[in-house]
């Protein structure tokens, strides 16, 4: 089991913790779009608070890459947070020199307005610690990056993982580190390119691997199967070629689909066309997988104990193509309720295309981590995490 410091290893009265969080949260035209990453660290500010300490809130917004834009001022999650936290003294202060006494909130300005914060310098780790008295981590989503308030701190304030934070390192572990077997994975999304750290760590850690999504189109086309003007890597044929090669090699399975949903356009209730693999014709584009291919994913995670869940099957943002996510989810959620399965999901699209199928509140657990998660499929150590690790 991964073991690190938690928030049990700090006698918190009195003091002041400086809380790293992710308020990266999804905005058009300065509206909350979803509020999930918000809400999941309210626990740890509550305990924080309820432990006798005052509250320094720490996060970036956007990539204003070390200027101020106004756009991404954290100034307006403060609303929300009141929300949130109804009845706490929840006070917004952009130069950190306002101090919380015991039960107070100050949230800081976007981290990532000052340079310091991505050139992880020691001036801005410094003038961070020097805010507080300890330092939690609850922002497993940017602990892939080693910036100042992920990394550089660590060395100036003694550290630990907030609950968020916990129950992820919690969720990973048992889903690629300590998991039960036969274990699934099901890795979707656009680009072979993208994934290939990823496809190659899996290999060596699960039973079976589902490729779905675009991906798996680059897969068809370098088996040979004619794939129409479906989105395709053709430069990555061999690279496909290989990661089938070295499947076996580890005696992991990889399960492309046998059958395809086609439209011409990728647009709302367009006419679709169902075909075989090998059949699809040269003016269409493959845009989710097919019945039967559902049907064999179900069935294998019948057989299975665990599912690690990174990307959508189709292009699921257009119906019908949420269709074999949507089911494949259905099923996995069903399982997980039966205590069958153990459903961990994360990474980019995964979180919305999960929200959409409705089966948000029935896996084991879904990260809202998108380059963490992806970084940590692969295997990688994140530099956020490391320092909170006991040896
Ligand atoms: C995310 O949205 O994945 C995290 O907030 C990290 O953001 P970043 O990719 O801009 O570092």
């Amino acid at each position: 089991m991964v073991n690190f410091k938690t928030l049990d290893d700090f006698d918190l009265n009195g003091r002041r913790a400086l809380v790293r969080v992710d308020l990266n949260v999804p905005m058009n035209k300065r509206k909350i779009t979803d509020q999930t990453r918000a809400e999941r660290i309210i626990p740890t500010i509550k305990e924080i608070l309820e432990k006798g300490a005052g509250v320094i809130l720490a996060s970036h917004l956007g990539r204003p890459s070390g200027k101020v834009v106004p756009d991404y001022s954290l100034e307006q999650l403060i609303p929300l947070l009141k929300i949130l936290m109804p009845n706490r003294n929840i006070t917004f202060s952009p130069d950190g020199n306002k101090e919380p006494g015991p039960g107070e909130i100050i949230l800081l300005e976007n981290l990532r307005f000052n340079p310091g914060e991505e050139n992880n310098d020691q001036d801005f780790s410094k003038f961070l610690s020097g805010l507080a008295d300890v330092y939690i981590n609850d922002a497993f989503s940017c602990s892939h990056r080693a910036h100042a308030s992920t990394e550089g701190i660590t060395h100036l304030l003694p550290s630990a993982a907030g609950r968020l934070m916990e129950t992820e390192l919690q969720a990973l572990d048992l889903a690629l580190g300590n998991p039960i077997h036969p274990v699934v994975a099901v890795v979707g999304g656009n680009k072979i390119s993208t994934k290939l750290g990823v496809l190659e760590n899996l290999l060596k850690k699960v039973d079976h691997l589902i490729v779905g999504g675009a991906m798996a189109n680059t897969f068809l086309y370098a088996l040979g199967n004619p794939v129409g003007r479906s989105i395709c890597e053709e430069n990555m044929a061999n690279v496909a070629l290989d990661v089938i090669e070295n499947a076996k090699l580890l005696d992991c399975e990889i399960h492309l689909p046998s059958d395809v949903i086609l439209a011409e356009k990728l647009e709302d209730n367009p006419k679709t066309i169902l075909a075989k693999k090998d059949s699809v014709p040269s003016d269409l584009m493959i845009l989710d997988i097919g019945p039967d291919t559902v049907s064999s994913i179900i069935t294998l995670l019948n057989n299975s104990k665990t599912l690690l869940w990174n990307g959508p099957l189709g292009a699921f943002e257009f119906k019908p193509f949420d269709n074999a996510t949507n089911c494949v989810a259905q099923a996995a959620a069903n399982l997980t309720t039966k205590r069958q399965l153990a459903t961990i999901a994360g990474g980019g699209d995964t979180m919305a295309a999960l929200k959409n199928a409705q089966v948000s509140d029935s896996f084991s657990y879904i990260s809202s981590a998108g380059g963490a998660f992806l970084e940590w499929l692969e295997g990688k150590k994140l530099p956020g995490v490391i320092p909170l690790l006991n040896d």
